[in-house]
């Protein structure tokens, strides 16, 4: 499923033109971040001396519980080209971690961009990739005709190609063969010296061990073999220092680090004292490098983060930006308001997103035959449900549509096996019927809702 051109290339309204198939209003939010990610690539067609200058426009994202930060983060991050990774702030806090651990980020990051290069250089030669599978495939399956040679060299060519004919068509997949497996070397060396945590140095540990062990002989089906082998084959293609470097480029040209819920690392004023506050304000010290251009040992080399794109996304009940250490906030300059969703916007959260709960129910009762069918009064009717509850109980934004729904079609979830063959429409009535006594019910909604 390739999708769309590279981030890079993409202009800011197309940018916001994908973003609008899964989220909907926001528009300032989508602005802003389609002018961010533009920039670098506006960036990059600068004269170096220039280039050097121009800081990222990092921004905080703030809005209420539910109404789509998290979300625009992860459809950026699908949006293909820029390596992305997202974070969250409080993990920071926890128990065992310490300063330079947050430049675990940064390496993730860098794993992340030698997994797309990878998988890119692979699709860009799937096709001579998938020829020397096959010869590879042949050999395994007409072993003894190999070394025969002379006046039986044309009947081993029209055996070859009717066994490729036959191979094509499908008719090995179960065959066992035995062949060699040579254990992949890791093709991206060791070189975790300088950079070392703990991770790294079980990676090195099991690449030695790779290294180590002798080519050995297994017996499996043509299937498995075909996994085992385009993977070698992948790998023999895979220049690890070309690898290495063009993914060391893109993490620091165009990566984007998304740090989620960092009002909570926030001190919200007359708490300065509690010793959790202290952690916390530790967390914002250790991030603010990072965040202003240091360099991280990984084991892949060392990391520049000058210009890596940090998008901070916070609801900010509590705590203000202003909150944050004054030298972190000045590296986030862009303050970005995501609106509270109303009724109208719930409604086509509901069935607009290409990927929404409406169509996802739909598509699951299908595979039980059955054909659910929301009616626009149904839609506007959970709308107002959700609301309501919203305003009663917690304000969970769009998230409360996922336990309204949940709870009104559990019944028809359950039976659904039983109504094969049948059309089920949703009705505002339906949605009363199925929610009337909840709702009514201020603690059963509590719980329930
Ligand atoms: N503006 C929106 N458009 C479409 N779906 C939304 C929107 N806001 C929230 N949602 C839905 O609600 C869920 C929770 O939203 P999320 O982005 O995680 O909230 P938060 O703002 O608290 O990070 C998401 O999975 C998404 O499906
Ligand atoms: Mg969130």
């Amino acid at each position: 499923m390739k999708m769309l051109k590279n981030l890079d290339e993409m202009t800011p309204s197309q940018i916001v033109e994908e973003l609008d198939k899964y989220i909907i209003g926001q528009s300032q939010a989508k602005r802003t971040i389609a002018v961010a990610i533009r920039n670098r690539t506006r960036r990059k067609r600068l004269p170096d001396e220039i280039r050097e200058e121009v800081a990222p426009k990092n921004m905080i994202l703030i809005g209420p519980t539910g109404s789509g930060k998290t979300e625009l983060a992860r459809r950026i991050s699908h949006l293909s080209g820029a390596p992305f990774i997202k974070v969250e702030a409080t993990k920071f806090t926890e128990v065992g971690y310490v300063g330079r651990d947050v430049e675990s980020m940064i390496r993730d990051l860098m794993g992340i961009a030698l997994q797309m290069v990878k998988k890119e250089v692979s699709e860009n030669n799937a096709e001579t990739i998938e020829a020397k599978v096959e010869e590879r495939l042949l050999d395994l399956l007409l072993p003894q005709l190999d070394n025969s040679t002379g006046s039986l060299e044309e009947g081993k060519e029209k055996t070859r190609e009717k066994f490729r004919e036959l191979l094509k068509k499908g008719s090995f997949e179960e065959k066992e063969v035995e062949f060699q497996v040579t254990p992949a070397a890791s093709p991206l060396g060791i070189e975790m010296f300088g950079g070392g945590n703990m991770d790294d140095i079980q990676n090195a540990m099991s690449s030695l061990t790779n290294m180590l062990k002798k080519p050995t002989k297994r017996t499996c089906t043509i299937k498995r073999a075909r996994e085992i082998i385009r993977e070698e084959e992948q790998d023999k293609l895979i220049d690890p220092d070309k690898i290495n470097d063009e993914a060391k480029e893109r993490v620091e040209q165009m990566g984007i680090v998304f740090i989620d819920e960092i009002d909570k690392i926030a001190n919200a004023e007359g708490k300065n004292n509690s010793g959790q506050d202290v952690s916390r304000e530790g967390v914002q010290r250790d991030i603010l490098p990072i965040v202003e251009g240091t360099k991280v040992n990984t084991k892949w080399g060392v990391v520049d983060t000058t210009h890596i794109l940090f998008i901070a996304s916070g609801a900010f009940h509590v705590s203000k930006p202003s909150d944050l250490i004054p030298e972190l906030q000045g590296r986030f300059p862009l303050r970005v308001e995501l609106n509270e969703l109303t009724v109208s916007d719930f409604e086509k959260i509901l069935i607009e997103p290409k990927n929404s709960i409406t169509m996802q129910y739909h598509e699951l009762l299908k595979t039980e035959g059955v054909d659910v069918q929301f009616r626009e009064d149904s839609i506007t009717r959970i709308a107002e449900i959700a609301h309501e509850v919203n305003n009663t109980n917690e304000n969970i934004g769009a998230r409360r549509l996922y336990t309204i729904l949940e709870k009104m079609l559990e019944e028809l979830s359950f039976s659904a096996d039983t109504l094969t063959g049948q059309t089920v429409t949703i009705t505002a009535d339906y949605v009363d019927k199925r929610l009337g006594n909840v709702i009514q019910d201020q603690d059963l909604s509590r719980f329930i809702l």
